[in-house]
């Protein structure tokens, strides 16, 4: 006998950044963190787990039909975790099938190019860990799942919920409170949008674990960030989000980028993450806010050189009409060219 569950999760892109860990092992961060999660019509990973004592190559992960590798610290780590959840229920009632003790089979897929470089781990590590709750019959909370995912990728513990979604930092040594909590739902700000720019399709030059590392190392920015600007940051950010204040979320926005990649600049030896084409995507939103003569725009980068803007539907035609023209006349960057354009709805 096969059992068997499918489930989804969806990109979540950070408006409060995630950067730097005070425990590696178990992905415990320096900051809490708050993202906005990305619709999954356009970016999502599906994974489909199943299980069963005729399976003997012992646990299997194909994503995007490719065979790939299992015997990471991070992914063994979600499967002992959810495996001690399972066998927790099975000591409780005998009668339900061993499924602990059974080889596990993941197959992943995401529809959207994972070398795009966009936030595939995230997305990976939430299915993972959803689908095999799921296959586990496990009661867990998306809260309660987000702990188990934290361990597979920081990020990807802010994926288990749609919408708006912190990650509380926590100050448990054994992690047990660095779990994610939604602020509110994607229907709260139904006019949300946001676009993505593939400023290169490259894979990223410096992984966000040992950039991060590095960051916590050497960089005399990362302390006041983690200490003041970060924590005013998250505080003015939910506020901006509960009250749907698009101008605030906006500034937060843009400032948090700034600080996370001047942090990165300050790490010894320094880490770049934007090109030339993000830098110019930056001008191009300054430029669409100052023309509307109030913030209508927020650009936001990650561990990479990808843009994501941030704005309202009622100022699609501004925005779209207006970052592509600006940024190739800025570039010389032509559509379908560099890279590529979508407009996501959150
Ligand atoms: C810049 O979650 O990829 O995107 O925990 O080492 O897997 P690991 O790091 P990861 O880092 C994401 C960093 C970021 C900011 C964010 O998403 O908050």
């Amino acid at each position: 006998k096969v059992y068997r569950a499918s489930t989804t999760a969806p990109v979540n892109i950070a408006v409060v950044k995630y950067w730097g860990k005070r425990d590696p092992k178990l992905n415990l961060p320096t900051n809490s963190s708050l993202s906005v999660t990305l619709s999954q019509a356009d970016l999502r990973t599906l994974t489909t787990a199943s299980c069963s004592s005729s399976y003997t190559d012992g646990d299997s992960l194909t994503l995007n039909g490719e065979a790939s590798d299992v015997s990471g610290a991070r992914t063994q780590a979600c499967f002992r975790e959810l495996r001690s959840r399972r066998a927790a229920l099975e000591a409780v009632d005998t009668s339900l099938p061993k499924l602990s003790a059974m080889p596990v089979k993941l197959v992943s897929e995401n529809n959207f190019p994972t070398a795009a470089g966009l936030a595939s781990s995230a997305a990976g590590f939430a299915a993972l860990v959803k689908a095999i709750a799921l296959l586990y019959e496990l009661p867990d909370s998306p809260s309660e799942l987000s702990l188990v995912a934290r361990q597979g990728s920081g990020s990807a513990c802010r994926s288990l919920f749609g919408g708006y979604v912190a990650w509380r930092m926590g100050d448990k040594d054994d992690g047990s409170d660095s779990k994610a909590e939604l602020i509110a739902p994607a229907e709260h700000w139904p006019e949300m949008r946001a676009l993505i720019l593939v400023a290169s399709a490259a894979k990223k030059g410096v992984s966000s674990t040992s950039g991060m590392q590095q960051t916590v190392a050497t960089s005399g920015l990362f302390q006041q960030r983690i200490s003041k600007v970060v924590p005013a940051n998250m505080a003015a950010m939910e506020e901006a989000v509960k009250g749907r204040d698009f101008a605030k979320f906006a500034e937060v926005t843009m400032r948090e980028s700034n600080s996370f990649h001047a942090t990165c600049a300050d790490t010894y030896p320094p880490i770049f993450y934007m090109n030339d084409i993000s830098k110019a995507a930056i001008r191009a939103v300054e430029a669409i806010n100052a023309k509307a003569g109030k913030t209508i725009a927020a650009y936001t980068f990650d561990a990479g050189p990808n843009c994501v803007v941030y704005y309202l539907e009622e100022n699609a035609s501004t925005i779209l009409g207006t970052f592509y023209p600006v940024l190739a006349e800025v570039t010389g960057w032509k559509e379908g060219t560099a890279g590529i354009k979508s407009a996501v709805e959150i």
